[in-house]
């Protein structure tokens, strides 16, 4: 492996610019089509030897043994010793599991059936509860996808803070409102809490069985039993579905209940189908593999720290904040799957925004800072609002422009006004917003990332790092079970009134 990563560490540098010269057939080799979306990764500093290098780097990390393992169940997120069988929801696994996806989709599907004849009364409004996985998938999906379907009034709601639940219930009636708790593990503190606080406004605000409202998506039933949720009211998804990969199991329920069963088997679809791509595209031909050449090029060649996503779709805004967990929770790591130091960087920090507003805000830095920024574009062909032409016209000119304007740079006798060019983007253009594109590139950014890790050698689908603040917020909240560093202490005094 040493030697697979020393080809690619060493390989000549070359610009943009004399990249394009040299190679004119870079459009092509360089651009994929799949599933609606166009993947163009020619405006990077990959040329035919780094692809050589890093395919080589790809075989000897065993790639493609690694991605059978992914499909066939085995339980290759070795340190939780499960399967990760995110691709069986969407029929793309092991026989057992995928049936068993399907039989826990029909339950849904019912459920959603019985909502829908008014099993549970005039529904109006859904406030959906969970945090990390069981609730960035739904809102974003929600949000891109969910807001003309008009069919309820949906608000997800993630954070511990009362002030969060406030906003959202603020809009809803008690006596036209399902509660939906989403959590793998349902003991998850800040999801509980804000369960019990959405409990409490619903008996306030005069519905006889509060429980009887409820819904609970989970992979530990028996807790959502034990907190009073009737069986007939849980979703069970399975244990060998990570958080940040369950949107495609019953934590997807209110997806399902905002686009209708129809749309939710369209976004399986789509993603089903970039999961055969990955499966089944030749190594130089296959999107979610090229992205993640990029992505280790740039992170352990050329040093970049981040990786800038940036959609010009107002209906892709959440989509960073999609990333930032799928991305950093699964790859921010620092031993090998052997427990070895991993020796070099791992994930980068995914950050990013919306354009056109962020050309105004943060794009100073991308075309003249210091630091060396990759960075994705995301565009749609097709518009989806009801205003002029011109609005999408000019979004999608601004896009391609930025693109062309880190590539080229420009000089001038003024060293302010001088852009050093030579800066790399890659573009993602998807020929419009439905639930099968979306699901196709969900999917996408899913192999990329397991790309990533077996690229590394590191375990995505483990997430301890988050466990030690866990316990440390425990410990302040038991006085005396731990004695804490001064300014710590001095914090929970001003603020709590408590000696931990
Ligand atoms: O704290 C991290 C984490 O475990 C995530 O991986 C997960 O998506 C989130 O918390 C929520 O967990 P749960 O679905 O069990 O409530």
């Amino acid at each position: 492996m040493g030697d697979a990563w020393a080809a690619v560490t060493g390989a000549e540098r070359r610009t943009l610019a004399d990249l394009f010269k040299a190679e004119p057939d870079r459009l092509s080799r360089f651009t994929v089509e799949e599933a609606g979306i166009r993947f163009d990764f020619a405006k990077t500093h990959l040329d035919q030897g780094l692809l050589d290098g890093f395919a080589a780097l790809a075989e000897a990390q065993n790639l493609t043994g690694a991605r059978d393992a992914l499909f066939s169940g085995e339980k290759i997120n070795v340190t939780e010793g499960r399967a990760a069988e995110h691709t069986a929801e969407r029929g793309q696994g092991a026989p057992e599991s995928v049936q068993r996806a399907q039989m826990l989709h029909s339950r849904m599907r019912a459920l959603i059936d019985a909502i829908e004849a008014g099993a549970f009364g005039d529904i109006a409004h859904v406030l959906h509860i969970g945090i990390g996985g069981s609730a960035l998938g739904p809102e974003f999906l929600i949000d891109a996808l969910g807001r003309d379907a008009g069919r309820y009034d949906m608000a997800v709601v993630s954070n511990v803070d009362g002030a969060a639940l406030e906003e959202a219930l603020s809009r809803f009636d008690p006596t036209a409102t399902l509660i939906v708790i989403a959590s793998k593990t349902f003991t998850t503190s800040e999801t509980m809490l804000n369960a019990n606080s959405a409990l409490d406004w619903l008996e306030e605000g005069g519905v006889d069985d509060p429980y009887g409202r409820v819904i609970a998506l989970t992979a530990s039933p028996e807790k959502a039993i034990e907190f009073g949720i009737d069986e007939t009211r849980i979703l069970p998804f399975s244990e060998t579905v990570g958080g940040r990969y369950s949107l495609w199991s019953s934590i997807g329920f209110p997806v399902a209940l905002a686009l209708g069963w129809g749309g939710f088997e369209e976004l399986l679809e789509g993603a089903a189908a970039m999961d055969r791509h990955f499966r089944l595209a030749p190594t130089l031909r296959n999107a979610p593999v090229l992205a993640a050449f990029v992505d280790r090029y740039y992170a352990n060649v050329r040093g970049a720290e981040t990786r800038g996503v940036f959609a010009y779709d107002e209906r892709l805004r959440l989509l960073p904040s999609y990333l930032q967990q799928l991305e950093m929770e699964s790859n921010g790591k620092s031993v090998t799957i052997a427990g070895e130091p991993v020796g070099r960087a791992t994930s980068a920090i995914t950050w990013g925004g919306v354009g056109t507003d962020a050309q105004h805000a943060v794009f100073q830095l991308l075309h003249q800072g210091t630091h060396l920024v990759p960075v994705e574009f995301l565009a749609v062909v097709e518009p989806d609002h009801a205003f002029t032409e011109e609005h999408h016209r000019q979004l999608l000119i601004n896009c391609f422009a930025q693109g062309a304007a880190l590539m080229a740079g420009k000089q001038a006798d003024d060293p302010a006004r001088s852009y050093s060019g030579d800066r790399p983007s890659t573009t993602l253009l998807l020929d419009r917003l439905d639930p099968s594109r979306l699901g196709a590139l969900i999917a996408f950014y899913e192999h990329r990332t397991f790309v990533n890790a077996v690229l590394l050698g590191i375990n995505p689908f483990d997430q301890f790092g988050v466990e030690l603040g866990k316990e440390m917020a425990k410990a302040i909240d038991t006085p005396g079970a731990l004695q804490f560093d001064p300014s710590t202490k001095a914090l929970i005094e001003r603020a709590l009134g408590a000696v931990a």
